[in-house]
């Protein structure tokens, strides 16, 4: 007991000693950082908010329906996998992961897809311009998907949700403790300050070298390759124009900038522009996932409709276009710590990194280029290093 309390604490002042130490430095010194980061941590000024702060997110439940944010965003992984549920399942068929959006029926019946799939019940209001061809009345509509990881993304990403959506972390708080919990009484702004401020605490990195850029603006840096595998899938992630055989840079068009989730300049397809951060992979176009499709009608800005048929047509419901960068686009994820945050894709459909490759065969072959079970095999091989 003594030596786990004792290690409880340690843990605690090692997670605060560089809390504490940033909050005392000027704002210029992390001048990589952006302002949404920055306003993480500013409301977090001593060990009294850090245990406020954890509380909040790991045991508060602001009188709802029992979940917490810790229900579907592990310490371990951030996110919750179908092995998690089972597992959790199989501890505790009332566990509240499996109630609400959480279950089959979105009113608490049934576990099929929570244990097959790990995805939630999401209810996305349709853009003015936009309808349900069999539903003209509806003005939302419900998809799924799996919850983002925690780590790294609420601290390093300011763009927020598959879709975008949450303008920052205060307000996505907000809407994820009315969402999915249930609430009836209204959480405090000081409290959703303060679990914003927790997920810029150290245990919210999946590594040294994000904490590090999360906290001295240290850029990362590809990892050094060492086997033959990881030589050879280094050139995927290399920000470099695509010539000859068009692999080198492959990977790079969308996973480049330092958290290798932003588009860079050299993609093939039309406007790439540097930063870019939506992006389609044919997700929700090949729909492994066997989620209804529903057949969305677009009013266009000249007056004319396109009609789309998609399980969940992404960006394109927050911005109301079906152009490149909308229609079925999600957020480029960041390729940092990926090894711990599987299952994959806005719907989970990927459950390995193997299966994240197979989906990325089919989508480059559609444009010509075959990825070989080599590459597939020394992508991962590479993606393995960023830790
Ligand atoms: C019932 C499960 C569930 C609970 C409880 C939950 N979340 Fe989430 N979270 C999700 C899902 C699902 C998404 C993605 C939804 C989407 O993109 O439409 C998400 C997205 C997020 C994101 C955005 C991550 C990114 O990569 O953009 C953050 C940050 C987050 N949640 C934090 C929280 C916090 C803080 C709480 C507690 C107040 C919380 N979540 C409670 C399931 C959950
Ligand atoms: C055209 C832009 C684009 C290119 C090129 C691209 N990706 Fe992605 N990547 C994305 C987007 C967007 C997603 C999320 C898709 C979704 O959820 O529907 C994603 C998701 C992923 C994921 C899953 C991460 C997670 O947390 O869910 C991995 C792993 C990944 N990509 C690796 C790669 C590799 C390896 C390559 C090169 C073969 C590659 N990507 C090329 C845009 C791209």
């Amino acid at each position: 007991m003594l030596a786990r309390s004792k290690s409880r604490q340690f843990a605690l002042a090692l997670a605060l000693l560089p809390a504490l130490a940033i909050a005392s430095e000027p704002a210029e010194s992390v001048a990589d950082i952006s302002a949404h980061d920055a306003a993480g941590l500013e409301f977090f000024r001593g060990p009294l908010d850090f245990l406020k702060a954890r509380q909040l997110f790991e045991r508060e439940t602001f009188g709802g329906n029992g979940r917490t944010c810790l229900t579907c965003h592990s310490r371990e992984t951030g996110t919750v996998s179908p092995a998690d549920a089972r597992k959790r399942y199989g501890r505790n068929r009332k566990d509240p992961l499996f109630l609400a959006d959480g279950s089959d029926d979105g009113a608490g019946h049934g576990t099929e897809r929570m244990l097959a799939d790990a995805t939630f019940l999401v209810r996305i209001p349709l853009p003015d311009n936009v309808r349900l061809a069999n539903d003209p009345e509806a003005r939302s509509v419900v998809v799924r998907r799996g919850a983002p990881s925690t780590l790294n993304t609420p601290a390093l990403d300011p763009v927020l949700m598959h879709d975008g959506r949450q303008p920052d972390l205060i307000a996505q708080a907000r809407g994820a403790i009315f969402d999915h919990a249930q609430v009836r009484r209204e959480p405090k702004q000081r409290d959703l300050e303060l679990i914003a401020a927790y997920q810029h605490t150290p245990q919210f990195f999946s590594s040294l070298t994000t904490f590090k850029y999360a906290y001295f603006g240290i850029k990362p840096k590809l990892p050094t390759p060492r086997t033959a595998a990881e030589i050879r899938g280094r050139r995927f992630f290399l920000d470099v124009p695509l010539e000859g055989d068009f692999k080198s840079g492959l990977c790079a068009n969308c996973h480049s900038g330092p958290m290798l989730n932003e588009t860079n300049e050299f993609g093939p397809f039309p406007p790439f522009a540097r930063g870019g951060r939506f992006q389609s992979v044919g997700v929700s176009e090949v729909n492994i996932a066997g989620n209804p499709v529903y057949d969305f009608v677009f009013t266009n800005p000249d007056g004319t409709t396109t009609t789309v048929s998609s399980p969940d047509p992404g960006r394109a419901l927050i911005t109301g276009s079906t152009d490149f960068e909308s229609l079925n686009a999600f957020k480029i994820p960041s390729l940092w710590g990926v090894t711990r945050t599987a299952p994959y894709f806005h719907d989970n459909s990927a459950k390995t990194l193997e299966e994240v490759m197979q989906q990325y065969a089919r989508f480059f072959s559609v444009l010509g280029l075959t990825l070989t079970e080599q590459d597939q095999k020394d992508m991962i091989a590479y993606m393995k290093l960023m830790q």
